[in-house]
């Protein structure tokens, strides 16, 4: 098949593109004029702004694309510039995405896949929860609510692309794995290895992890198939702070967390950080393993995290 990968120069998309030719198909690569030279191995180069969108609808059409993948984020940003990395993001996810639509069916695209996130659900319920949850459009932080109002807008225009044009959204857990915020040199990793992520009291927040490499082979098989809707693309082993931030760390060679009064997180870890440690719920993988038929190669993140 004929298939384009926006973001092809990221976390996921780089090796997506390789994993995609490696089945078999032709690939073309879609990239900025400024990481131009940074593209990866395709079978064709396009070059555009997602939010330019006379130059993206000129990008795609020029591609051909029966399927376009997309895996186009700004949190690369994350370290230097947060603000910036979740504005710049949220953007991406509503005009960017809204763009790469008119542009898949102006090209004569069938079929759309997504990346969106599994951890945007409302702490209700019970702890592992599946993609009928609601998402947390109405969260307390106003920064993470417009995350997940731009999260939502995403999957809205993803499934409402039209009778022509399938979408598919594939909503990744927390990734792990080279490149991420969870390698050693990572965000994350780096805080545990300097003692500065301590465990709020309980640690009853939810993670569901995804390695970075699962990411991708779940891509290649929603490309490959003709399956609609939300799934949630995770590994099997959903887990509360207080397992896995010990363990992590561990692993890492790091400090033991210390124990944080629940009171003081959110002062100490900031909203965000407090409610993935506390309250957070992890995300069922049940429909994609039987309506996608993929399942992750590394399915307990205790074998990995932390070790590369
Ligand atoms: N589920 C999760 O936990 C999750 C999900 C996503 C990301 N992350 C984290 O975020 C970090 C980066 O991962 P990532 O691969 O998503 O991000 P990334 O490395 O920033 O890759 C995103 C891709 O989007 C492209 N892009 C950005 N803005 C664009 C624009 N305006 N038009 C066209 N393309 C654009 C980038 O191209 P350029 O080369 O031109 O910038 C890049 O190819 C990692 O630490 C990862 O762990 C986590």
């Amino acid at each position: 098949m004929r298939v384009l990968v926006a973001g092809a120069t990221g976390v996921i998309g780089r090796p997506l593109v390789g994993a995609l030719r490696a089945r078999g198909h032709e690939v073309s690569a879609l990239v900025r004029e400024s990481s131009r030279a940074d593209a990866p191995d395709a079978d064709g180069i396009v070059v555009a702004d997602a939010l330019d969108r006379e130059a993206l609808l000129s990008a795609v059409s020029a591609a051909r694309p029966e399927v376009v993948v997309h895996q186009m984020s700004a949190l690369r940003l994350l370290r230097d510039d947060p603000p910036e990395a979740f504005a710049q993001t949220a953007r991406l996810r509503t005009e960017g995405t809204a763009h790469l639509v008119e542009a898949a069916r102006a090209a004569g695209a069938r079929r759309l896949v997504a990346q969106s996130i599994a951890f945007a659900a409302a702490p209700a319920g019970p702890p592992v929860l599946d993609e009928d949850a609601p998402l947390y459009v109405d969260a307390p932080d106003p920064g993470w609510a417009a995350t997940v109002r731009a999260v939502a807008e995403l999957e809205r225009l993803v499934l409402d692309a039209g009778p022509d044009l399938a979408g598919a959204v594939l909503r990744y857990g927390t990734l792990y794995g080279p490149g991420t915020a969870y390698a050693r040199d990572g965000g994350t990793g780096q805080r545990v290895l300097a003692g500065k992520l301590p465990l709020p009291e309980g640690g009853a927040g939810v993670t569901s992890f995804l390695h970075v490499a699962d990411a991708v082979g779940a891509a290649v098989a929603a490309v490959e198939s003709d399956a609609t809707g939300v799934f949630h693309v995770t590994d099997d082993e959903p887990a509360p702070a207080a397992q896995w931030l010990p363990h992590y760390a561990r692993t890492l060679g790091a400090p033991s967390p210390r124990t944080l009064p629940a009171a003081l997180a959110p002062r100490l870890l900031g909203w965000f950080m407090t409610h993935q440690l506390t309250e957070a719920r992890g995300a069922s993988g049940e429909r994609t393993r039987a309506t996608l038929g993929w399942k992750p190669l590394r399915p307990d993140w205790r074998e990995g995290l932390g070790r590369e």
